[in-house]
Protein backbone atom coordinates (compact mmCIF):
# COMPACT_ATOMS: atom_id res chain seq x y z
CA UNK A 1 0.00 0.00 0.00
CA UNK A 2 1.14 3.47 -0.29
CA UNK A 3 1.28 5.79 2.53
CA UNK A 4 -1.72 7.80 1.18
CA UNK A 5 -3.62 4.21 0.78
CA UNK A 6 -2.56 3.61 4.20
CA UNK A 7 -3.33 7.24 5.56
CA UNK A 8 -6.94 6.64 3.96
CA UNK A 9 -7.32 3.22 5.06
CA UNK A 10 -6.54 4.64 8.88
CA UNK A 11 -8.82 7.60 8.67
CA UNK A 12 -11.86 5.46 7.23
CA UNK A 13 -11.46 3.00 10.58
CA UNK A 14 -10.79 6.47 12.78
CA UNK A 15 -14.25 7.28 11.31
CA UNK A 16 -15.97 3.99 11.66
CA UNK A 17 -14.93 4.51 15.31
CA UNK A 18 -16.49 7.83 16.03
CA UNK A 19 -19.31 7.17 14.11
CA UNK A 20 -20.34 4.20 15.82
CA UNK A 21 -19.50 6.03 19.12
CA UNK A 22 -21.39 9.19 18.23
CA UNK A 23 -24.12 7.05 17.16
CA UNK A 24 -24.79 5.06 20.37
CA UNK A 25 -24.75 8.65 21.91
CA UNK A 26 -26.96 9.86 19.29
CA UNK A 27 -29.40 8.15 20.02
CA UNK A 28 -32.36 10.35 21.75
CA UNK A 29 -32.52 9.87 25.62
CA UNK A 30 -35.57 8.00 25.91
CA UNK A 31 -38.02 9.06 28.27
CA UNK A 32 -38.54 6.85 31.38
CA UNK A 33 -40.51 4.46 31.43
CA UNK A 34 -43.43 4.57 34.60
CA UNK A 35 -43.73 1.18 36.76
CA UNK A 36 -46.97 0.43 38.13
CA UNK A 37 -45.23 -0.36 41.57
CA UNK A 38 -44.24 1.61 44.54
CA UNK A 39 -41.16 3.38 45.13
CA UNK A 40 -38.48 0.22 45.56
CA UNK A 41 -35.84 2.00 45.52
CA UNK A 42 -32.37 0.38 43.55
CA UNK A 43 -30.56 -2.03 46.21
CA UNK A 44 -27.70 -2.85 43.91
CA UNK A 45 -25.40 0.07 41.99
CA UNK A 46 -28.29 1.09 38.93
CA UNK A 47 -27.28 1.64 35.72
CA UNK A 48 -28.95 4.63 33.75
CA UNK A 49 -27.01 4.69 30.61
CA UNK A 50 -27.94 3.61 27.27
CA UNK A 51 -26.94 -0.14 27.48
CA UNK A 52 -28.24 -0.64 31.10
CA UNK A 53 -31.96 -1.55 31.89
CA UNK A 54 -32.65 1.69 32.08
CA UNK A 55 -34.01 4.45 34.88
CA UNK A 56 -38.20 3.39 35.95
CA UNK A 57 -39.66 6.10 37.25
CA UNK A 58 -41.89 4.39 40.53
CA UNK A 59 -45.47 4.78 41.07
CA UNK A 60 -47.26 7.45 43.10
CA UNK A 61 -46.33 11.37 44.19
CA UNK A 62 -43.32 10.33 45.56
CA UNK A 63 -42.27 8.59 42.50
CA UNK A 64 -43.50 11.64 40.06
CA UNK A 65 -40.64 13.85 42.27
CA UNK A 66 -38.07 10.78 41.99
CA UNK A 67 -38.30 11.19 38.04
CA UNK A 68 -38.66 14.66 37.99
CA UNK A 69 -35.35 14.72 39.88
CA UNK A 70 -34.40 12.40 37.17
CA UNK A 71 -35.25 14.57 34.21
CA UNK A 72 -33.57 17.34 36.05
CA UNK A 73 -30.32 15.35 36.01
CA UNK A 74 -30.55 14.43 32.25
CA UNK A 75 -32.37 17.33 30.60
CA UNK A 76 -31.39 20.01 32.99
CA UNK A 77 -31.67 22.47 29.89
CA UNK A 78 -35.45 21.71 29.66
CA UNK A 79 -36.66 22.54 32.82
CA UNK A 80 -34.31 24.94 34.34
CA UNK A 81 -32.15 26.33 31.41
CA UNK A 82 -31.50 29.77 30.23
CA UNK A 83 -33.58 29.02 27.33
CA UNK A 84 -37.00 27.78 28.76
CA UNK A 85 -40.37 30.04 28.23
CA UNK A 86 -40.91 30.98 31.98
CA UNK A 87 -38.36 33.30 32.96
CA UNK A 88 -38.87 32.57 36.70
CA UNK A 89 -37.55 28.81 35.55
CA UNK A 90 -34.28 30.06 34.60
CA UNK A 91 -32.29 28.98 37.02
CA UNK A 92 -28.98 27.25 35.20
CA UNK A 93 -27.18 29.97 33.54
CA UNK A 94 -26.09 27.42 30.61
CA UNK A 95 -27.28 24.79 28.62
CA UNK A 96 -25.33 21.79 29.85
CA UNK A 97 -27.20 18.90 31.41
CA UNK A 98 -25.93 17.26 35.05
CA UNK A 99 -25.29 14.38 33.30
CA UNK A 100 -23.11 16.18 31.13
CA UNK A 101 -20.43 15.46 34.02
CA UNK A 102 -22.44 13.30 36.20
CA UNK A 103 -22.73 10.36 33.07
CA UNK A 104 -25.67 7.98 32.99
CA UNK A 105 -27.54 10.68 35.39
CA UNK A 106 -25.06 9.55 38.08
CA UNK A 107 -24.40 6.09 38.16
CA UNK A 108 -21.21 5.87 36.10
CA UNK A 109 -18.41 4.98 39.22
CA UNK A 110 -15.78 6.67 37.11
CA UNK A 111 -17.41 10.18 36.74
CA UNK A 112 -18.93 11.91 39.54
CA UNK A 113 -21.68 9.37 40.77
CA UNK A 114 -24.08 10.55 42.43
CA UNK A 115 -25.08 6.98 43.70
CA UNK A 116 -24.82 6.27 47.52
CA UNK A 117 -23.69 9.98 48.28
CA UNK A 118 -27.28 10.61 49.85
CA UNK A 119 -25.50 9.91 53.35
CA UNK A 120 -22.46 11.74 53.18
CA UNK A 121 -25.05 14.27 54.18
CA UNK A 122 -24.96 16.97 56.03
CA UNK A 123 -21.14 17.05 55.94
CA UNK A 124 -19.69 18.52 59.09
CA UNK A 125 -16.21 20.15 58.27
CA UNK A 126 -13.30 18.91 60.28
CA UNK A 127 -13.35 21.59 62.98
CA UNK A 128 -17.22 21.41 63.28
CA UNK A 129 -17.77 25.12 61.98
CA UNK A 130 -19.18 24.08 58.73
CA UNK A 131 -22.45 22.04 58.05
CA UNK A 132 -23.22 21.55 54.02
CA UNK A 133 -26.59 20.07 53.69
CA UNK A 134 -27.03 18.22 50.36
CA UNK A 135 -29.60 21.62 49.10
CA UNK A 136 -26.48 23.72 49.97
CA UNK A 137 -24.13 20.43 47.50
CA UNK A 138 -26.59 20.84 44.84
CA UNK A 139 -26.88 24.93 44.87
CA UNK A 140 -22.84 24.79 44.90
CA UNK A 141 -23.42 22.92 41.26
CA UNK A 142 -26.50 25.01 40.00
CA UNK A 143 -24.30 28.25 40.90
CA UNK A 144 -20.78 27.24 39.73
CA UNK A 145 -21.07 23.86 37.15
CA UNK A 146 -24.40 25.30 35.86
CA UNK A 147 -23.37 28.92 36.37
CA UNK A 148 -26.84 29.86 37.22
CA UNK A 149 -28.50 30.70 40.52
CA UNK A 150 -29.40 28.70 43.62
CA UNK A 151 -32.45 26.82 43.10
CA UNK A 152 -34.94 27.79 46.74
CA UNK A 153 -34.67 25.21 49.13
CA UNK A 154 -38.58 24.50 49.08
CA UNK A 155 -38.89 24.25 45.50
CA UNK A 156 -40.38 21.67 44.00
CA UNK A 157 -37.22 21.27 42.01
CA UNK A 158 -34.85 21.02 44.66
CA UNK A 159 -36.85 18.75 46.48
CA UNK A 160 -36.88 16.47 43.67
CA UNK A 161 -33.42 16.75 42.95
CA UNK A 162 -32.93 15.52 46.98
CA UNK A 163 -35.36 12.71 46.13
CA UNK A 164 -33.63 11.33 43.84
CA UNK A 165 -30.50 11.19 45.10
CA UNK A 166 -32.14 9.94 48.19
CA UNK A 167 -33.93 7.41 45.21
CA UNK A 168 -30.16 6.33 44.49
CA UNK A 169 -28.70 6.55 47.48
CA UNK A 170 -28.64 3.49 49.27
CA UNK A 171 -25.95 1.33 47.55
CA UNK A 172 -22.71 2.43 48.96
CA UNK A 173 -20.52 5.26 47.30
CA UNK A 174 -17.77 4.77 45.10
CA UNK A 175 -14.42 4.88 47.16
CA UNK A 176 -12.15 8.13 45.83
CA UNK A 177 -9.83 6.92 43.31
CA UNK A 178 -6.42 8.87 43.59
CA UNK A 179 -5.24 10.29 40.56
CA UNK A 180 -1.77 9.66 40.07
CA UNK A 181 0.48 12.95 39.96
CA UNK A 182 2.19 13.72 36.30
CA UNK A 183 5.81 13.13 35.90
CA UNK A 184 6.12 16.69 34.63
CA UNK A 185 4.25 19.85 35.76
CA UNK A 186 0.76 19.77 33.44
CA UNK A 187 1.88 22.01 30.60
CA UNK A 188 -1.37 23.88 28.41
CA UNK A 189 1.17 23.58 25.87
CA UNK A 190 1.80 19.91 25.44
CA UNK A 191 -2.37 20.07 26.45
CA UNK A 192 -3.20 21.93 23.24
CA UNK A 193 -1.56 19.13 21.40
CA UNK A 194 -3.36 16.38 22.82
CA UNK A 195 -6.74 18.30 22.47
CA UNK A 196 -5.90 19.25 18.82
CA UNK A 197 -5.38 15.17 18.47
CA UNK A 198 -7.99 13.19 20.59
CA UNK A 199 -11.01 16.00 21.61
CA UNK A 200 -11.70 18.03 18.22
CA UNK A 201 -13.65 15.55 16.70
CA UNK A 202 -16.77 15.76 19.35
CA UNK A 203 -15.76 19.30 21.44
CA UNK A 204 -14.91 20.82 18.26
CA UNK A 205 -11.25 22.88 17.45
CA UNK A 206 -13.21 25.83 19.14
CA UNK A 207 -14.13 23.97 22.51
CA UNK A 208 -17.70 24.90 21.56
CA UNK A 209 -19.08 21.32 21.34
CA UNK A 210 -22.50 20.88 19.23
CA UNK A 211 -25.76 21.90 20.32
CA UNK A 212 -28.59 18.95 19.25
CA UNK A 213 -30.89 21.87 17.39
CA UNK A 214 -29.78 25.42 17.36
CA UNK A 215 -29.09 28.12 19.74
CA UNK A 216 -31.46 29.20 21.97
CA UNK A 217 -34.20 26.44 21.24
CA UNK A 218 -33.31 25.08 24.97
CA UNK A 219 -32.38 21.36 23.55
CA UNK A 220 -28.80 21.44 24.81
CA UNK A 221 -25.63 19.96 23.65
CA UNK A 222 -25.09 16.76 22.04
CA UNK A 223 -21.17 17.15 22.66
CA UNK A 224 -21.15 20.02 25.36
CA UNK A 225 -18.69 23.13 25.52
CA UNK A 226 -15.91 22.98 27.12
CA UNK A 227 -14.82 26.91 27.74
CA UNK A 228 -16.84 30.03 26.31
CA UNK A 229 -19.89 31.85 27.23
CA UNK A 230 -22.27 28.38 27.65
CA UNK A 231 -19.55 26.11 29.90
CA UNK A 232 -19.26 25.83 33.52
CA UNK A 233 -17.90 28.97 35.69
CA UNK A 234 -14.24 29.68 37.02
CA UNK A 235 -15.45 28.42 40.37
CA UNK A 236 -16.47 25.17 39.27
CA UNK A 237 -15.28 21.83 40.45
CA UNK A 238 -14.55 20.67 36.53
CA UNK A 239 -12.26 24.25 36.90
CA UNK A 240 -9.61 22.34 39.10
CA UNK A 241 -6.56 20.85 36.63
CA UNK A 242 -6.26 17.83 39.17
CA UNK A 243 -9.87 17.15 39.16
CA UNK A 244 -10.56 17.51 35.61
CA UNK A 245 -7.18 15.36 34.79
CA UNK A 246 -8.77 12.30 36.62
CA UNK A 247 -12.62 13.09 35.24
CA UNK A 248 -10.81 13.16 31.61
CA UNK A 249 -8.15 10.38 31.96
CA UNK A 250 -10.71 7.99 33.38
CA UNK A 251 -13.95 8.74 30.89
CA UNK A 252 -12.69 10.89 27.21
CA UNK A 253 -13.42 10.17 24.79
CA UNK A 254 -16.75 9.38 26.04
CA UNK A 255 -17.33 5.63 25.97
CA UNK A 256 -13.36 4.69 26.87
CA UNK A 257 -13.30 1.56 29.64
CA UNK A 258 -11.54 4.12 32.57
CA UNK A 259 -9.87 0.56 33.47
CA UNK A 260 -7.58 0.75 30.37
CA UNK A 261 -7.80 4.78 29.74
CA UNK A 262 -6.46 6.40 25.94
CA UNK A 263 -4.92 8.82 27.78
CA UNK A 264 -1.42 8.48 29.73
CA UNK A 265 -1.29 10.43 33.25
CA UNK A 266 0.58 12.96 31.63
CA UNK A 267 -1.56 13.84 28.91
CA UNK A 268 -4.82 13.97 31.03
CA UNK A 269 -3.22 16.59 33.09
CA UNK A 270 -1.80 18.73 30.06
CA UNK A 271 -5.11 18.58 28.39
CA UNK A 272 -6.69 19.20 31.77
CA UNK A 273 -3.78 22.37 31.87
CA UNK A 274 -4.86 23.72 28.61
CA UNK A 275 -8.83 23.55 29.29
CA UNK A 276 -7.87 25.69 32.30
CA UNK A 277 -6.59 28.51 30.24
CA UNK A 278 -9.69 28.71 28.09
CA UNK A 279 -11.58 31.97 28.91
CA UNK A 280 -14.95 31.10 30.37
CA UNK A 281 -17.87 32.69 32.75
CA UNK A 282 -15.81 34.30 35.75
CA UNK A 283 -17.68 33.55 38.85
CA UNK A 284 -19.83 35.31 40.00
CA UNK A 285 -21.24 36.40 36.95
CA UNK A 286 -23.76 38.91 37.41
CA UNK A 287 -25.83 37.56 34.40
CA UNK A 288 -29.40 38.06 36.49
C1 LIG B 1 -19.25 20.84 34.63
C2 LIG B 1 -19.40 19.62 35.37
C3 LIG B 1 -20.56 19.49 36.35
C4 LIG B 1 -21.89 19.72 36.12
C5 LIG B 1 -22.54 20.20 34.85
C6 LIG B 1 -22.58 19.42 37.37
N1 LIG B 1 -21.69 19.00 38.30
FE1 LIG B 1 -22.11 18.30 40.19
N2 LIG B 1 -20.12 18.08 40.57
C7 LIG B 1 -19.11 18.30 39.66
C8 LIG B 1 -17.84 18.08 40.31
C9 LIG B 1 -16.46 18.21 39.64
C10 LIG B 1 -18.13 17.66 41.63
C11 LIG B 1 -17.14 17.25 42.72
C12 LIG B 1 -16.32 18.40 43.17
C13 LIG B 1 -15.33 18.01 44.22
O1 LIG B 1 -14.71 16.93 44.13
O2 LIG B 1 -15.18 18.80 45.15
C14 LIG B 1 -19.58 17.69 41.77
C15 LIG B 1 -20.26 17.34 42.94
C16 LIG B 1 -21.64 17.20 43.02
C17 LIG B 1 -22.34 16.66 44.17
C18 LIG B 1 -21.69 16.14 45.46
C19 LIG B 1 -21.23 14.71 45.22
C20 LIG B 1 -20.45 14.12 46.36
O3 LIG B 1 -19.94 13.00 46.15
O4 LIG B 1 -20.32 14.71 47.43
C21 LIG B 1 -23.68 16.64 43.85
C22 LIG B 1 -24.80 16.13 44.73
C23 LIG B 1 -23.80 17.21 42.52
N3 LIG B 1 -22.55 17.53 42.04
C24 LIG B 1 -24.98 17.36 41.82
C25 LIG B 1 -25.11 18.02 40.58
C26 LIG B 1 -26.37 18.34 39.95
C27 LIG B 1 -27.74 17.96 40.49
C28 LIG B 1 -26.08 19.01 38.79
C29 LIG B 1 -27.04 19.63 37.81
C30 LIG B 1 -27.99 20.59 38.37
C31 LIG B 1 -24.63 19.05 38.67
N4 LIG B 1 -24.08 18.47 39.79
C32 LIG B 1 -23.94 19.56 37.57
C33 LIG B 1 -19.25 18.68 38.34
C34 LIG B 1 -20.45 19.02 37.72
C1 LIG C 1 -16.56 10.68 21.07
C2 LIG C 1 -16.86 12.04 21.45
C3 LIG C 1 -16.01 12.69 22.53
C4 LIG C 1 -14.63 12.86 22.54
C5 LIG C 1 -13.64 12.44 21.47
C6 LIG C 1 -14.32 13.57 23.76
N1 LIG C 1 -15.47 13.85 24.46
FE1 LIG C 1 -15.63 14.90 26.21
N2 LIG C 1 -17.63 14.57 26.23
C7 LIG C 1 -18.36 13.90 25.26
C8 LIG C 1 -19.76 13.87 25.64
C9 LIG C 1 -20.90 13.28 24.81
C10 LIG C 1 -19.84 14.50 26.90
C11 LIG C 1 -21.09 14.70 27.75
C12 LIG C 1 -21.40 13.45 28.50
C13 LIG C 1 -22.61 12.73 27.98
O1 LIG C 1 -23.53 13.36 27.46
O2 LIG C 1 -22.61 11.53 28.03
C14 LIG C 1 -18.49 14.93 27.24
C15 LIG C 1 -18.15 15.61 28.41
C16 LIG C 1 -16.91 16.16 28.69
C17 LIG C 1 -16.59 16.98 29.84
C18 LIG C 1 -17.54 17.41 30.95
C19 LIG C 1 -18.66 18.31 30.47
C20 LIG C 1 -18.26 19.72 30.13
O3 LIG C 1 -19.03 20.40 29.45
O4 LIG C 1 -17.18 20.19 30.54
C21 LIG C 1 -15.26 17.31 29.75
C22 LIG C 1 -14.46 18.16 30.71
C23 LIG C 1 -14.76 16.66 28.56
N3 LIG C 1 -15.78 15.99 27.93
C24 LIG C 1 -13.44 16.76 28.11
C25 LIG C 1 -12.94 16.07 27.01
C26 LIG C 1 -11.53 16.10 26.62
C27 LIG C 1 -10.45 16.92 27.30
C28 LIG C 1 -11.42 15.27 25.54
C29 LIG C 1 -10.16 14.88 24.80
C30 LIG C 1 -9.14 14.24 25.62
C31 LIG C 1 -12.75 14.76 25.22
N4 LIG C 1 -13.64 15.26 26.14
C32 LIG C 1 -13.03 13.92 24.16
C33 LIG C 1 -17.85 13.38 24.09
C34 LIG C 1 -16.52 13.31 23.74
Amino acid sequence: MTRRAIFAAVFVAVCAVVGVATLGLNTPRSKPQVSASPLVPPTTWPDYGPSGPGFVAPAGAEGDLVALGYRLVTETYAIIGPDVSQPVMRFAGNSLSCQDCHLNAGTVRSALPLVGVFRKFPWISPDGKREVTLRDRLNECMTHSMDGRPLPDESREMNALVAYVKFIGGPPAEPSQPMPRPALPADAARGAEVYAKVCTTCHRPDGQGARIGSANDGQGYRFPPLWGPDSFNSAAGMNYVSIAAKFVMRNMPRGVDPKHPQLDVQQAWDVAAYLHTQPRPIFPTGRR
